[in-house]
């Protein structure tokens, strides 16, 4: 496709969601889903912390892609790595030499600093020419572009000197790597298989921004599937393939994800080929995952670095060979707010706006809401050990606050997929209303089938609700 076809078709794709990042950042704020980190002091840049509901929905993210990339496979294990690691780790991987973007700073009235690459993306993007780059915010000189090294450096122990220095990991992935011997020795599997690990990683952007998409301290889930050379290439297709489908399967918008093949320049020093799964945020296409085919990069590095033998024998041919690798690298919050951007709908429901997060009910916080009508006559002992009941088994919550429009609304705002109301009816023949977030549909059933029904819903496939 033309980058041109792509910019415009996301302007009108977007142009018809009521989405706005605004608005996203204020139902965090309003719903206690994420807050801004220290904000009693002002505030720390691009740092985010998340509240009830955020992690609640951020869990719920993780959950489901261990349960589609462990769980449901036979081919992957577990690793919980430590984040400080030795610092020939990062020697060895080419982050020290290699991981840097080119920075530059603003000599004129704003000293503002940018990555000089995005300057030029931008320049591109408009057609505007690229020989002399100025500052886009005071149209002031540039310094020379310099390699700025996005590793975050702290000291392990009380001297603080070059010997001591080390570094907050920016990926998951060399845990794995320097781990491998450890896991293969125990996994009793043979290759193809992969090491899967959810952690917080950390790089000193130049520019974070968009909310949670990009800050310096975020969280990623990532697979290194090992395999032998000649796989690599099939196992990289079947990886993009799955991962893609595993975001339709949790309730995004087809039209809403694409994939996009890096150009040879955009490659990372590691990759041979990479593929983004790309979501159409307000802001435009943007990453939510790489791809990558690290090929035997990173074992062969660390295999010299630290002269341990990195290589895997074939119990059938007895062949020796260091396996490739190829890298599904997702990042989990940016996936929370993938989610969160495409289930926000607005709609007028009998003359009353709502606002509603359509989230697939595995991902939504709270499963369902117990909502006694009146507060009297036995309706809260009756909606409490129902409430009691289903939180055995799901996130449930029992609300008694407010008229019961305003309950719904709440729970509508939070993803909240079912709401069960308890009224005189029930104190009559133990029936209660079981009420559907996307449909509004309102169905009476026996009250010691509501959990039952709700363990099924929740097994079943979901069907992405048309928005409006
Ligand atoms: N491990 C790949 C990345 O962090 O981008």
């Amino acid at each position: 496709m033309e980058a041109s076809d792509t910019a415009a078709d996301a302007a009108s794709t977007a142009a018809e969601d009521s989405v706005t990042m605004d608005k996203i950042v204020a139902l965090c704020k309003r719903r206690g889903f994420i807050f801004q980190s220290s904000e009693i002091y002002g505030g720390l840049a691009s740092t985010y912390d998340y509240g009830h509901y955020g992690v609640l929905l951020k869990n719920n993210v993780k959950h489901e892609w261990r349960r589609a990339v462990v769980q449901e496979r036979d081919d992957v294990v577990l690793l919980d790595a430590a984040i400080l690691m030795h610092p020939k780790t990062w020697e060895a991987s080419g982050h020290l030499s290699g991981f840097s973007d080119p920075l530059v700073q603003c000599m004129g009235e704003c000293k503002r600093r940018f990555r000089y690459d995005h300057l030029v993306e931008d320049l591109e993007a408009g057609g505007k020419p690229t020989d002399h780059v100025v500052c886009p915010v005071c149209g002031g000189e540039l310094s020379e572009p310099r390699e700025f090294n996005l590793m975050f450096e702290t000291n392990m122990g009380p001297v603080k000197d070059d010997a001591s220095t080390i570094f907050l990991r920016p990926e998951t992935a060399q845990g794995i790597f320097v781990n491998f011997k450890n896991v293969m020795q125990f996994a009793r599997k043979k290759l193809p298989m992969g090491i899967a690990q959810i952690g917080k990683s950390f790089r000193n952007e130049i520019t974070p921004g968009n909310f949670i998409f990009r800050t310096r301290e975020f969280e990623q889930m990532e697979i290194e599937y090992f395999c032998a050379p000649a796989e690599a290439a099939a196992k990289h297709k079947e990886w993009m393939d799955a991962r893609l489908q595993w975001y339709i399967d949790l309730g995004i918008r087809p039209d809403h994800l694409q994939m996009r093949k890096h150009e040879g320049d955009e490659l990372s020093h590691y990759s041979s080929a990479t593929s983004d799964v790309e979501y159409l945020f307000p802001m435009g296409w943007s990453e939510l995952e790489g791809i990558a085919n690290r090929g035997s990069f990173d074992l062969t590095q660390h295999a010299q670095f630290s002269g341990e033998k990195l290589e895997y024998m074939d119990p059938q041919t007895n062949e020796k060979y260091v396996p490739h690798v190829i890298e599904p690298s997702a990042g989990a919050d940016r996936g929370t707010l993938a989610f969160m951007v495409d289930a926000y709908d607005e709609e007028s429901v009998e003359g009353r706006e709502r606002v509603v997060l359509r989230l697939h009910p595995r991902l939504a916080p709270v499963k369902v809401a117990v909502l006694p009508l009146f507060n009297k006559d036995g309706m809260p002992e009756k909606a409490r050990a129902l409430y009691e009941e289903l939180r055995g088994v799901m996130q449930a919550e029992y609300d008694t606050g407010g008229s019961i429009g305003k309950r719904y609304r709440r729970q509508d705002e939070i993803g909240t997929p079912w709401g069960v109301t308890i009224d005189h009816q029930t104190l009559e023949d133990d029936t209660v209303t079981l009420r559907d977030r996307d449909t509004l549909e309102q169905t009476r059933i026996p009250i010691n089938e509501v959990t039952g029904e709700l363990v099924k819903r929740l097994a079943a496939d979901w069907k992405t609700p048309k928005l409006t």
